[in-house]
């Protein structure tokens, strides 16, 4: 399979830069998700590793291969890329069988060895006995499965989807997204995957790029972005919770004293930070606990219903917490919230 390496890859549209000086490593094999904010540079990010668009500078290289720089692009259909977009791509004209099919048809492979592999194609994506159906009578996720099935049969090393599942309901993206999961195992392909939904890019993804401004911020595990954040923006932009601003002093090398109002707890960190410092503090983490017990002290501000708890929206020394309680809370109460765990967002100045 494909291994992917871009480095430090620049492009700009009419003097905007959308993607600015990104480097990844992509394991050959390997899920990515690239998340962030609509604009941030992702579609733009992706079409570069597929070959749609030309860089200003920097390279991409397939295999420790470059495929891309700013004087030469390989174009897709050279680079055996499977692309799946939001807007499926099919041929209205062509049967399912005839739009997974077409790719081999244009190499010229036997009619014997097309059926065989549309026939595996559709089975792996569980749309076996669609092969005769018209894809105008297709629902959206059918649609959307006939689009990889195509891929797959091309045996493109290396997939990239945008969006796929944007248009689907909740439903049909919980289906999509175990096709996507099997069709990983299964293949082995080297994936990269967008999506503004976080969700999503934590559930699939072995690693997640986040990006904003073109820039890229962190890559890194699922769970290391949420557990501990390179930045403030990613901090804020994954999962739930409240960043506050606060002292910071170093206790013991990756652990540190917050102080906050009256009270201090302790707080994962990279290094010794020391002076003010933006902290994370996720709800799983916190516990409203009676008041003049030792916890941070607040007041409610917001109490909202959200499936099986009230999420609380707490005011401090320093920011906002949000915390989880069995029941609704009169706005405006004093409370008191313990802290068993928190993370000390680096200070990028320091890095
Ligand atoms: N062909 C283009 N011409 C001019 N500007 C472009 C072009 N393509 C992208 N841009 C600009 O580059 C920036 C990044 O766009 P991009 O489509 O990569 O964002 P995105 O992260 O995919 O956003 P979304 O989540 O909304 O799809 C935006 O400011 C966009 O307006
Ligand atoms: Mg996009």
């Amino acid at each position: 399979m494909t291994p992917i390496k871009i480095e430090s890859i620049t492009k700009s549209f009419h003097g905007e830069t959308a993607v600015d000086a990104v480097s990844l490593d992509l394991a050959s094999g390997s899920f990515t998700a690239l998340l962030g904010p609509s604009g941030c540079g992702k579609t733009t990010l992706l079409r570069l590793i597929a070959g749609f668009e030309r860089p200003d500078a920097g390279r991409i290289l397939f295999n420790e291969r470059t495929i891309s720089d700013a004087r030469a692009v390989v174009p897709p259909e050279e680079r055996n890329v499977g692309v799946v977009f939001q807007s499926y791509a099919l041929w209205p004209h062509l049967s399912v069988a005839g739009n997974v099919a077409y790719p081999l048809k244009m190499r010229g492979v036997g009619s014997a060895e097309i059926e065989r592999r549309v026939a595996e194609a559709l089975a792996t994506v569980e749309l076996g006995g669609f092969d005769a159906r018209d894809t105008a009578d297709l629902s959206g996720g059918q649609r959307q499965r006939v689009a990889l099935a195509r891929c797959l049969v091309a045996e493109a090393d290396v997939i990239v989807f945008d969006e796929p599942l944007a248009n689907l309901d909740v439903h049909l993206r919980a289906a999509m997204l175990e096709t996507f999961r099997q069709v990983h195992r299964a293949t082995g392909r080297t994936i990269v995957y967008v999506t503004h939904d976080q969700a999503e890019a934590l559930a699939l993804a072995d690693r997640v790029a986040v990006m904003d401004h073109g820039k890229l911020l962190q890559f890194s595990t699922p769970e290391m972005l949420y557990r501990a954040p390179a930045t403030g923006m990613v901090a804020r932009f994954i999962g739930r919770g409240g960043v506050i601003s606060a002292e910071v002093t170093p206790n013991e090398p990756g652990r540190s004293r917050v102080i906050c109002g009256q009270t201090s707890f302790f707080a994962r960190s990279q290094g010794q930070p020391q002076g003010p410092a933006d902290v994370l503090l996720r709800p799983e983490a916190l516990r409203l606990v009676d008041a003049g017990s030792g916890g941070i002290a607040g007041l409610v501000r917001r109490s909202t219903y959200h499936g099986p708890a009230y999420e609380i929206e707490v005011a401090v020394a320093g920011g906002r917490l949000v915390v989880d309680a069995p029941h609704a809370l009169a706005l405006g109460s004093p409370v008191s919230v313990a802290v068993d765990d928190a993370w000390v967002v680096p200070d990028p100045k320091s890095s």
